[in-house]
């Protein structure tokens, strides 16, 4: 993450490269953004950035700092960028307009594969999704026509215990439906050049076979409840 012009912070990843294939409205000003899941909280800094008159971060797992995270990142580019960027250390399936009212834009990034109910979790999103959703997930089962879950009770997944569930883009799109986002459209799927390369990858790291990780996929969607309140209008 940068915090300042040649302040770079030495994180796994640089989420920056994500921001093309989520479709981040450019212009956010005046509304309100929930980050479901933000860990170090890139995207709440992000939408910030880009004018959100209100950016609540949420997060449990990696905050708690019994797994892979703690909160001191967040608070420390929370406090190096002079951010406003709220926070609730909140589950998802905890989520509701009773605890944490109803957002313009709704955050859900790699998260919903952590969700043991998946669809109990996108019901608590939706429940605070007032305009659009955006969301970003791993995909399994990317040959089965029929809408179908992959199911990872004990780590099967990357040897993650905190990896549950790979739906397809059927079972995706059928439970944004069924829990009410009646509008929803796919802006991104993995290229089959970044797949193959992560295959290879994961073999020689972990020895997991190719056919497995060549099933896999990851896509984006942008999803809406009711009559369609586009965030980039
Ligand atoms: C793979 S990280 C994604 C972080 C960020 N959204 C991104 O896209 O870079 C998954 C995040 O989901 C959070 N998470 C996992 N289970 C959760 C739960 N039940 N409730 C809230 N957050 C959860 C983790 O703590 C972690 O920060």
């Amino acid at each position: 993450m940068t915090l300042a012009p040649g302040l770079v912070t030495p994180g796994m990843i640089d989420p920056s490269v994500r921001l093309p294939h989520l479709e981040l409205p450019v212009d956010l000003r005046g509304k309100t953004v929930l980050d479901v899941g933000a860990w170090d909280g890139f995207f709440s800094f992000e939408a910030e950035r880009r004018g959100a008159a209100r950016v609540l971060a949420t997060d449990s797992f990696s905050w708690s700092g019994e797994g892979w995270g703690r909160k001191a990142c967040f608070e420390l580019a929370r406090e190096v960028l002079g951010s406003r960027v709220e926070d609730r250390q909140i589950g998802v399936l905890e989520l509701g307009p009773e605890r944490v009212g109803r957002f313009d834009l709704v955050l859900f990034l790699n998260v919903l594969y952590h969700m043991p109910h998946p669809l109990l979790a996108l019901e608590r999103v939706a429940s605070v999704t007032a305009g659009t959703l955006i969301l970003e997930t791993h995909l399994n089962l990317t040959d089965v026509a029929t809408p179908a879950i992959a199911f990872y009770p004990d780590g099967e997944m990357w040897g993650d215990k905190t990896t549950y569930c790979g739906p397809n883009l059927p079972a995706l799109l059928g439970m944004l439906k069924f829990v009410g986002f009646d509008q929803v459209r796919v802006v991104s799927m993995s290229s089959p050049t970044w797949l193959r390369a992560r295959a290879l990858a994961l073999h020689a790291a972990k020895g997991i076979p190719m056919q497995e990780t060549l099933r896999q996929k990851w896509a984006v969607v942008h999803a809406w409840c009711g009559a369609r309140t586009d965030a980039r209008a």
